[in-house]
């Protein structure tokens, strides 16, 4: 029997519906070959974020069943992606994204490369009024799954004083995402929710 270090073709519709434990909240994600150069995973909704991903390679997403969006911060500025139902796109490296997931029934995979050696990923989070940096953490990502989680309970541990904004003085709500999503509703500095 021919030996393929990934196994041979497996029926993707199966491996969505075998693996529906972990397309749904806490985790909302499954990754679907280990220690491969190519991290294929399935991210599935509902999510609940206010963090941006700065990641230093580039991520394909298919958003093959559902509506999401992805939020862009570019300088001081959000700005909003839509990512329908048959969608691909592909994100260069070092662009701030926040995909939104609101669809408990969505679906999107995406594609990571493993990262070069030294490069890290970074997690940040900004001010809603201004677009100002707040916080920004630095980790050495293997797994797209574990990394990711320990470093969000680290924002959300922070004191109430740590999180205001240098710039205008407003304070970030932390893990309240509702909150952070309705501030920018209201900004001036975004173009997300008009
Ligand atoms: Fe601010």
């Amino acid at each position: 029997m021919l030996e393929l270090k990934y196994g041979h073709p497996l029926s993707f519709k199966s491996w969505l519906s075998d693996n529906t434990h972990l397309l749904r909240p806490p985790v909302g994600n499954g990754q679907i070959w280990q220690n491969s150069d190519f991290m294929v995973t399935i991210v599935a909704g509902p999510n609940e974020r206010s963090d941006f991903h700065d990641d230093p390679v580039e991520e394909f997403f298919y958003q093959f069943k559902g509506n999401a969006f992805i939020i862009i911060w570019d300088r001081d500025r959000y700005e909003r992606v839509n990512l329908n139902e048959g969608d691909v796109f592909l994100m260069p490296p070092h662009v701030l994204h926040s995909p939104q997931r609101a669809d408990a029934e969505s679906r999107c995979l995406v594609v990571e490369r493993r990262r070069p050696e030294g490069e890290k990923d970074g997690l940040q989070w900004g001010c809603a009024a201004c677009g100002t940096l707040i916080k920004r953490y630095e980790m050495t990502l293997k797994s797209i799954v574990d990394d990711l989680p320990p470093v969000y309970e680290q924002f959300y541990a922070t004191s109430d004083a740590e999180r205001v904004c240098p710039a205008c003085g407003m304070q970030h709500p932390g893990r309240d995402y509702a909150t952070w999503h309705r501030e920018i509703a209201r900004s001036s500095h975004a173009r997300v929710y008009a």
